[in-house]
């Protein structure tokens, strides 16, 4: 069945194996799938939640929609664009956080996170950012969105919303709600620092990520650094409980090969860390070193990714003025 993809990524830097195995590398299969249409975004609107730096936050949009391509994302095939070229999101947007209940948004966990203990001086566009996401989605019609784990409760809000809007407008069926593709297993990659905390952009230590930029040389050393524990590595998942580090580790393993976390255990099963880490850190620089020198290439060609993303604004544009078009319609615009 032919299914219509959207995703989006924030510009905000750093992209990391978290991001490409919890989405990117995603995006690549179902754009690799002929059958769908898929729509990958560049999330600007989104990066402004939190202050950015002006000339920064300008690279780091152009280098995103790289990673995008470097990745294996085919602009012929997939629109790319970024989100503040098409009107219809922050339009889409304010609608819906007309419709959505505060006490909604109040269930974010998100939010909470990222606000931090001075929640008062959170952005309300951080706050609302999930509104804006629906917005994102429910323009192109989405019918599935790759995700990592941490965004599921956000497509969740998204679904209410839709199902909402329909009600209350008595329109059935005009916003649908999609299904989000969220992998199974290993959806959430750990930091290399602490099994119990997120791989995340922000975080303060470089060594937490392998950042898909990152050279041979230092994915090598920072898996080398990588926190592990005392014992050997199991022959069963069960006994991975309360082992963090060792289940993160055996995880970013199987993902990028693509393999069951059984089939790792039983190569590994017995034997110390530094195997694990010694063929985690080969199997990562093949993957990731030809990604990081293709977005090194790329990123200096300016002329090329606005072009990109000037076309996929074009394209998106046609489908999201469309429907922001009827929604005005249907409210009474
Ligand atoms: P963002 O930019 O934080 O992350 C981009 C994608 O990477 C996934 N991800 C992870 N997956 C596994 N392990 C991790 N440690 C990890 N860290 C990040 C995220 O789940 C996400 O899929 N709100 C979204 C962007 C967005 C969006 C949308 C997504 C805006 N509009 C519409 C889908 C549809 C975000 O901030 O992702």
């Amino acid at each position: 069945m032919s299914k219509k993809i959207f995703s989006g990524v924030q510009p905000t830097g750093n992209l990391h194996l978290g991001n490409y195995l919890g989405a990117i590398k995603n995006f690549v299969d179902l754009n690799n799938d002929e059958q769908n249409e898929c729509i990958f975004c560049v999330v600007d609107l989104h990066a402004i939640t939190i202050k950015q730096d002006k000339d920064e936050l300008k690279n780091n949009i152009r280098e995103t929609a790289a990673t995008f391509i470097a990745s294996g994302i085919d602009p012929g095939r997939s629109i790319i664009f970024n989100q503040s070229k098409v009107y219809a999101h922050a339009e889409g947007s304010w609608i819906l956080s007309c419709m959505a209940p505060m006490g909604w948004l109040n269930r974010m966990t998100q939010f909470k996170e990222k606000a931090g203990k001075d929640k008062e001086k959170a952005s309300v566009g951080l706050y609302i950012y999930p509104i804006l996401m629906a917005s994102d989605i429910l323009l192109y019609d989405a019918t599935h969105v790759p995700v990592g784990e941490d965004q599921k409760q956000h497509l969740e809000l998204t679904r209410d919303i839709a199902q909402k809007f329909n009600k209350d407008f008595d329109c059935e069926d005009f916003l649908k709600a999609p299904e989000p593709l969220i992998k199974k297993n290993f959806s959430r990659i750990m930091s290399l620092k602490d099994g119990l905390k997120k791989m995340s952009k922000s975080d303060p230590s470089d060594l937490s990520r392998i950042n898909l930029t990152d050279t041979k040389d230092e994915i090598i050393n920072k898996i080398k650094k990588a926190k592990t524990d005392s014992f050997p590595i199991p022959n069963e998942d069960q006994k991975l409980k309360d082992r963090p580090e060792a289940e993160n580790l055996l995880g970013i393993y199987s993902s990028i090969l693509d393999q069951t976390l059984n089939k790792t255990l039983e190569e590994f099963g017995g034997k110390n860390f530094s195997d694990l880490k010694s063929q985690l850190a080969d199997v990562l620089s093949s993957k990731i070193s030809p990604i990081s020198d293709e977005i090194k290439k790329l990123i200096n060609d300016y002329e090329y990714l606005d072009k990109i993303l000037a076309e996929g604004a074009g394209k998106a544009e046609e489908i999201a003025g469309k429907k922001i078009l009827e929604m005005k319609k249907i409210i009474g615009f």
